[in-house]
């Protein structure tokens, strides 16, 4: 979808996250405003791209192994932004072409882009929705279509959570999206910590430029919290790279300066 059409009724002028993360993908589908950003959070953090393409190495290797190893069919991808390479339907429709996914996001030109390329699969969709309204997600008709609640179900909150501040109540929103889902579901999450300084300045850029950028950088101990009802697998809560990397090659030598932290849970 390069036409013309994914850009109208879009403010141009303000960025977006999932703009300002497109573009550090490498993306493009984004514009100047989101461009500026992401040179300001490059000229701060000059790991900015390393660190978006860590957070999105996190989710291909997670949602891999819930599709090769763990066996779930379902999927739920919260805040699963533009399309871009390595999309959760391609994962695990490459295991199973009849893998159902489920993205969601809020932003217009995510949605418009997923619709797009969604078209012709009939085992994925889109919805345009607020985390921060569970009972939206969950009731949505595509949802209760394509997701079977007595089977498990994977649930990819990716990089979104930290979208979520302290007064929308992030661990009741976990509470309503995960009391539907049996046992033997999973949760995916990756969330940005304030380990550093830089952190803190990235986490400024956002709240000063960014659409919804208002960041809430959190603890790893304020993360292991959001898996209340889930058992943390290997290896734990862990900096992005360090959770179970392809080879030892992909982990870089200072892995606590990619400061997000990553962890897969399975319901009990
Ligand atoms: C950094 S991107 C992450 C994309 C993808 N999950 C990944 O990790 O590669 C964050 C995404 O969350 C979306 N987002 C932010 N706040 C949200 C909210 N309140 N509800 C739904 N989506 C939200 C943004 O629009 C953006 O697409």
């Amino acid at each position: 979808m390069d036409g013309p059409d994914w850009t109208s009724g879009i403010d141009r002028g303000r960025a977006s996250v999932a703009r300002v993360y497109d573009y550090l993908l490498g993306g493009a589908h984004n514009f100047s405003a989101d461009r500026d950003v992401a040179r300001t959070l490059e000229a701060i953090e000059p790991r900015a791209r390393a660190i978006a393409a860590a957070n999105r190495a996190f989710l291909t290797r997670a949602t891999r192994y819930l599709a090769a190893e763990a066996g779930v069919r379902q999927f739920i991808d919260i805040g699963s932004g533009i399309p871009t390479q390595g999309n959760v339907h391609e994962i695990v429709q490459r295991v199973d072409p009849e893998a159902r996914v489920v993205y969601v996001d809020h932003d217009p030109v995510a949605v418009a882009h997923s619709t797009s390329i969604l078209a012709e699969n009939p085992h994925a969709d889109v919805v345009q929705a607020d985390i921060t309204d569970p009972g939206s997600i969950l009731e949505h008709p595509a949802v209760r279509e394509m997701i079977d609640f007595d089977e498990p179900v994977g649930l990819l909150l990716v990089a979104v959570l930290h979208f979520v501040p302290d007064d929308r109540d992030p661990a009741a929103i976990l509470a309503a999206l995960t009391a539907p889902l049996p046992p033997g579901s999973h949760l995916a999450i990756s969330h940005g910590t304030h380990k550093e300084q830089t952190a803190e300045a990235v986490r400024q850029v956002y709240r000063r430029a960014v659409s919804g950028g208002q960041a809430t950088l959190r603890t790893a101990g304020q993360i292991r919290d959001l898996f209340a009802g889930f058992d943390l697998l290997d290896p734990g809560l862990v900096h992005g790279p360090l959770w179970r990397p392809d080879s030892p090659q992909d982990v870089p030598e200072d892995p606590e300066r990619f400061w997000f932290y990553a962890g897969l849970g399975r319901k009990r």
